[in-house]
């Protein structure tokens, strides 16, 4: 695990994005696997900023999200599909149909899941995952629990992460219980995982999973078991 601390958001942000811009210049064909959350935004404004310098091209690259929401409608502005769209998507020379999420309005969740990861079998498999990290240490949608969960999955989310995600949300909105997720093994089966945190609400989390013993109480600490793992976080 490499672990490199930055001292502001803004150079988390264009650290990350220069990982991810090398990742895209070495195989212009790359599959991403990517994050939501507040703490990729300012890595996905990078990437725009470089897409539009000419810098990197997206014309080739094909994305995997982690998860989305259980319920929600694409459409829907909290659901993960929204967010991809507004926040990155949209403003990069990427083709919509190369854009992948679970869907969170399958009717059969389980089907939906077994589609999820054979569709990342089919692409070859992920070459660089992004990664943000819960307060409770949770990758994707793998909360703390008695094991890692190896394959796409639905699953409820627990009480800490309701908590976090209701900010999102609008006085009165329902914040969905259940989402659809990669599973651990799913994680851990791409090449490369790029792991970042920002603030001191993530320094529990992020202590447990570098210094921690490995334990599906803190499912990122899993990734002490991955040959190439890079961890960029500021305080
Ligand atoms: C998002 C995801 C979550 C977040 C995590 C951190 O796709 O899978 O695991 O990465 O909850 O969220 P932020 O960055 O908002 O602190």
């Amino acid at each position: 695990m490499k672990v490199l601390k930055v001292s502001d958001y803004a150079s988390l942000s264009k650290k990350s994005a220069t990982l991810i811009a090398a990742q895209i210049i070495r195989n212009p064909g790359s599959v991403l696997g990517l994050a939501t959350g507040s703490t990729p935004e300012g890595v996905y404004a990078e990437l725009i900023a470089l897409n539009k310098q000419g810098l990197i091209d997206f014309a080739g690259v094909t994305t995997v999200n982690l998860d989305e929401y259980y319920g929600l409608p694409g459409e829907h502005p909290q659901s993960y599909d929204y967010f991809m769209r507004q926040k990155l998507f949209s403003h990069v020379n990427i083709a919509a149909d190369c854009t992948h999420l679970p869907s969170g309005m399958a009717t059969d969740a389980e089907k939906e899941c077994r589609r999820y990861e054979q569709l990342i079998d089919r692409l070859g498999g992920i070459d660089l995952q992004l990664l943000g990290i819960g307060r409770n240490g949770h990758v994707g949608f793998n909360e703390p629990g008695k094991s890692f969960p190896p394959l796409t999955h639905l699953t409820d989310l627990t009480e800490d992460t309701l908590g976090a995600n209701s900010r999102f949300f609008g006085p009165g909105e329902k914040v969905p219980t259940q989402a659809i997720s990669m599973g651990i093994g799913t994680i851990m089966r791409a090449r490369s995982v790029l792991l970042i945190a920002s603030g001191p609400d993530k320094k529990w989390a992020l202590d447990k999973t570098i210094n921690g013993p490995v334990t599906p109480q803190v499912p990122a600490s899993v990734l002490q078991y991955h040959p190439d793992v890079t961890v960029i976080y500021c305080d």
